[in-house]
């Protein structure tokens, strides 16, 4: 297994895979790294000559210092965790300077008003570090393809819209979310919940899979004040959002369509632990 922590290592990689003609599949992690992303990976292998997974805990993208600060990380166990899956991948850890230089600063992007939904709406300025942070790495790995969860789908929106925007080459691949047999999702965060608070995510999933149900015969509102209600007594889950949503341009709706695609979003706290899911509904 090959780290590389400087931009000159990787590039020189590149550089080489390059004049092989080979295909680079590039994914992209802040680490603590679990069986979500190990599948990531897995279908990056499959479908790649070579493999790039970053780790890289990217500061311009939280907007909280205290959750900056607790991120988890685990480099060792990462490296040891993929190694698993193919000595043949590259881990690419880099400083932050190394990838900011001294000035650890977002792009202001337009995403066409994606960014002011849901996840932009109450972490403002995170999908400005995200599409900062994969400008860098798209440029410095030069990947065929990239792979991202539906986890994050609304960051996987965001992503397609970046390669557009910096009129960039790679192919992204959203890939389905992975999750414990019990429904949860699973997510680096999860290793900062106790045992209650994990007991209690739970719900997160059955209220996802119940709207998912529901949706054909009950209307939008209805709905919504269901999923409110369901917290209302709950002593160690807070409701921070949930929203009904079309899937292509992540626009909340009150009134669903025919022949339109939507997805449902919830963000929810455990004490301190901020927790996200989505699930198609038709
Ligand atoms: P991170 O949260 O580490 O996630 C890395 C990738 O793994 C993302 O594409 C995310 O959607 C995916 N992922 C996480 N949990 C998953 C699950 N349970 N099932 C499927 N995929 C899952 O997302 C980020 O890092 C960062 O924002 C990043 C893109 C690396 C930019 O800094």
């Amino acid at each position: 297994m090959q780290i590389r922590t400087k931009r000159l290592d990787i590039t020189g990689d590149v550089a080489s895979f390059k004049k092989q003609k080979k295909s680079i599949g590039f994914v992209p992690t802040m680490g603590a790294l679990h069986k979500g992303h190990l599948a990531l990976v897995e279908r990056a292998l499959k479908e790649n000559d070579e493999v790039i997974v970053s780790i890289f805990v990217n500061p311009t993208q939280f907007n909280n210092t205290e959750d900056l600060d607790n991120y988890p990380r685990t480099l060792e166990k990462d490296v040891a965790l993929l190694s698993e899956l193919s000595e043949h991948i590259i881990v690419f850890s880099p400083s932050p300077k190394e990838i900011y230089g001294d000035r650890v600063i977002s792009i202001d992007y337009d995403f066409g008003g994606i960014e002011h939904e849901m996840e932009g709406k109450y972490r403002p300025g995170h999908f400005d570090g995200v599409g900062t942070v994969l400008k860098h790495f798209f440029t410095i790995v030069d990947p065929t393809r990239a792979y991202f969860g539906e986890k994050d789908f609304q960051q996987l929106q965001i992503v397609r819209k970046l390669v557009e925007i910096e009129n960039m080459s790679v192919q992204i691949v959203g890939c389905p979310i992975y999750r414990e047999k019990s429904g949860l999702a699973l997510s680096s965060r999860n290793k900062r919940l106790t045992q209650k608070q994990l007991e209690a995510s739970l719900l997160i999933f059955k209220i996802l899979t119940q709207v998912k149900e529901d949706f054909g015969t009950k209307n939008v509102i209805h709905l919504k004040d269901w999923v409110s209600k369901q917290f209302e007594n709950d002593h160690e889950l807070e409701l921070e959002y949930f929203e009904i949503a079309k899937t292509a341009d992540l626009q909340s709706i009150q009134q669903k369509q025919e022949n339109i695609k939507y997805r449902a979003f919830i963000a929810v706290f455990a004490g301190k632990v901020r927790l996200i899911d989505n699930i198609a509904l038709n």
